[in-house]
């Protein structure tokens, strides 16, 4: 190999277009290395690469910094170049930014996208922190926010203003598991001129592609189902490359949230199994969800896959599989948290979600709108009415639906 030539591995390449999402989340951008043969990606902790003077164009204007050789590992890095390579593959998109976690990819999309004088709707209910982000954090920047259930259509389209620059969803939404039709949010939000932002963690390419549907980004905390270990933080933005381009030029190099090429390596390695993970999580929690729902103690199931949840025909239409994350109310809410955290013995009592084991926490009704919503009226009684005093997030994992089931009846009592 000459010197200065960038190594092959690295390069970002689509799925051929006969790859089926099945064989991309395995194979999408895998190249053997050129030197080793190597098929295993490899994991380079080099901060600087050598390069031939007056190849780097890093001056050019517009240039994608992608493009360029690798220069400085906060810009580009083989191991997370070949990370975004199998994430594009595996949600049908042109590219992806890496961040080293969920909310960076968050942050990375609303600072690179919005400026002062801009207006983003936010989903009235989405992962704590993006709400915190843009309800806290972006007017004090000049952004106009205003959060919206995105659910309601209508409510949606006369939230719109002509400076709507950005709608950002999550479906299903955490804690509640609220779903938003992303086609026709899509269509709603170009015929007004806006893009749209869907975190998609909860759902994974492998039950929801939604650059399919119209959406222009796709977000996920890569931390959660699709490293599925509980052992590595990290986030990414996918798109078109036009977008993503700009994204990394703005926010992957100047907020300075790199991923890891070390947790790049462990998120790749986590993706080469994300099919059989999510179908197993998906098959116990439909078992468990209809457990739940019989069970005496239980006041409430919200399952995409039962159909007692309210869009169980939307799920049906958007989901290709009803998915890992329960959520459950029972009486006394913080009497039964002690309860479970003290006697639940093998699904563990932790914040988190999307791990190979399963995981239950309490979010308190009270709580999340004091910390988090500080929703007030009709909001107020729509989240009440999905969430209760308090909702159990269940996040199921990958062992034996039976003992997951025995454990939880133990538990409940
Ligand atoms: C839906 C969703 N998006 C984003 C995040 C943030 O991810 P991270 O913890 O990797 O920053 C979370 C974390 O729980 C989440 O549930």
């Amino acid at each position: 190999m000459e010197l200065f030539q960038k190594p092959e591995p690295a390069k970002p390449r689509k799925a051929a277009p006969t790859l089926r999402p099945a064989t991309a989340a395995l194979n999408g951008g895998l190249i053997p290395n050129p030197v080793t043969g190597a098929i295993q990606p490899d994991i380079s902790m080099s901060v600087n690469n050598v390069f031939a003077p007056g190849s780097a164009g890093f001056s050019a204007e517009g240039a994608d910094l992608a493009d360029l050789p690798f220069l400085y590992a906060r810009w580009t890095n083989p191991t997370t170049r070949a990370l975004e390579a199998r994430l594009a593959a595996l949600e049908g998109a042109e590219d992806a930014l890496t961040t080293a976690t969920g909310v960076a990819a968050i942050a990375a999309t609303f600072l690179g996208l919005l400026k002062s004088g801009d207006h983003l709707i936010v989903s009235e209910v989405c992962y704590a922190g993006a709400f915190e982000l843009a309800t806290r954090i972006l007017p004090d920047l000049g952004i106009q926010v205003t959060p919206v259930n995105l659910s309601d259509l209508e409510a949606t389209r006369a939230a719109l203003r002509p400076n709507t620059r950005l709608i950002h969803a999550e479906s299903p939404c955490n804690p509640i598991l609220r779903l938003t039709d992303l086609a026709a949010l899509a269509a709603l939000a170009h015929e007004a001129g806006a893009l749209v932002s869907v975190d998609s963690t909860l759902a994974t390419p492998v039950i929801t592609r939604p650059l399919d549907l119209g959406v222009d980004l796709v977000i996920h905390s890569l931390t959660k189902f699709m490293n599925g270990h509980g052992d590595a933080l990290g986030g990414a933005v996918i798109g078109r490359k036009e977008l993503i381009s700009a994204l990394r030029a703005r926010s992957g190099v100047y907020l300075g949230a790199t991923l890891s090429a070390n947790n790049a390596w462990l998120i790749l390695r986590g993706l080469d199994t994300l099919y059989p993970r999510i179908r197993t999580a998906s098959a116990n929690a439909q078992r468990l969800a209809g457990w739940l729902e019989a069970h005496p103690k239980i006041t409430r199931v919200i399952y995409p896959g039962l159909p007692s949840h309210p869009q169980h025909a939307l799920a049906q239409a958007q989901m290709a599989l009803p998915g890992g994350m329960i959520a459950f109310q029972t009486a006394d809410p913080q009497a039964m948290s002690h309860q479970l955290a003290d006697r639940l013995q093998i699904i563990h009592y932790a914040f988190s979600l999307g791990h190979q084991r399963s995981i239950c926490v309490l979010i308190p009704t009270e709580d999340i709108q004091t910390s988090t919503f500080r929703m007030q009226g009709p909001a107020l009684a729509r989240y009440r009415d999905w969430a209760g005093n308090g909702l159990f997030r269940l996040s199921v994992g990958l062992e034996d639906p039976e003992d997951l089931i025995e454990d939880l009846a133990r538990a409940l009592g």
